[in-house]
């Protein structure tokens, strides 16, 4: 099933995309993520435990492990943050999955990018952080792990409660798309990309990205550590 109207947010459907799920086939649409198609086609089980317990969505919003998945042959994807694509082959994994040690990933060469300031973290503490620095004049790199920024707000559609000063009454949705529209012109966004590590020599430091296929080498004096919460499993 799939939700075609939403009292508060608003659906566009992409294009008919066809991908493989065990090797059966499953239709979706751009700009769904691989677990809003399995779970529009039924399918609620995504991997199982070591101990072969069923795990399947649980934050939505890439902030787990409950939705691991074995994609074109990588395994441990989020699939609940991975957009689909066409032809993509999904794969159930038990445990930690496996690396088929035959599998070599197409890797273009790095590339080197200079910036006053790299921000970890796309959520509301990141993109704050880029805004304030815009405002003096500073133009960040930000780095987030998901398709699109705004962290956990995204899955925020009730209204904010406590003090007017930290935006009582407006929807967590509505916070981040504000935040965005602030930034999004300004700041470097680096998107599904994943910060690997912080290294420092003579001549400086270098935050090592992962960036689609290739490792982005982000040149900067000054990092921002914005990674947020997230769920953690007992
Ligand atoms: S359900 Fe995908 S990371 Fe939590």
């Amino acid at each position: 099933m799939r939700l075609v109207e939403h009292p508060i947010l608003q659906f566009q459907r992409g294009r008919r995309v066809m991908f493989t799920f065990d090797g059966e086939p499953v239709e979706a649409y751009e700009g769904e993520t691989i677990a809003a198609a399995l779970h529009a086609a039924g399918i609620r089980i995504l991997s199982r435990t070591r101990s072969g317990a069923p795990r399947g969505l649980f934050c939505a919003i890439g902030k787990c492990s409950s939705c691991l998945m074995t994609v074109d042959g990588t395994p441990n994807v989020k699939s609940c943050v991975t957009p689909v694509r066409d032809g993509m082959v999904v794969e159930s994994q038990t445990g930690p999955g496996r690396l088929n040690p035959d599998f070599r990933p197409q890797r273009a060469p790095a590339r080197t990018l200079g910036a006053q300031v790299a921000i970890v973290g796309g959520g509301p503490a990141g993109l704050s952080a880029a805004q304030t620095l815009l405002e003096h004049g500073v133009r960040p790199v930000l780095v987030d792990e998901n398709p699109h920024p705004g962290g956990q707000l995204v899955k925020q559609t009730h209204k904010f409660f406590g003090s007017r000063a930290e935006r009582a009454g407006t929807r967590g949705v509505t916070i981040a798309r504000e935040l965005i529209s602030r930034v999004r012109d300004e700041v470097e966004l680096l998107s599904q990309a994943q910060a690997l590590g912080l290294y420092e020599d003579g001549s400086g430091r270098t935050l090592v990205v992962a960036h689609g296929r290739r490792l982005t080498l982000i040149r900067s004096p000054y990092l921002i550590a914005a990674t947020g919460a997230e769920e953690r499993f007992l």
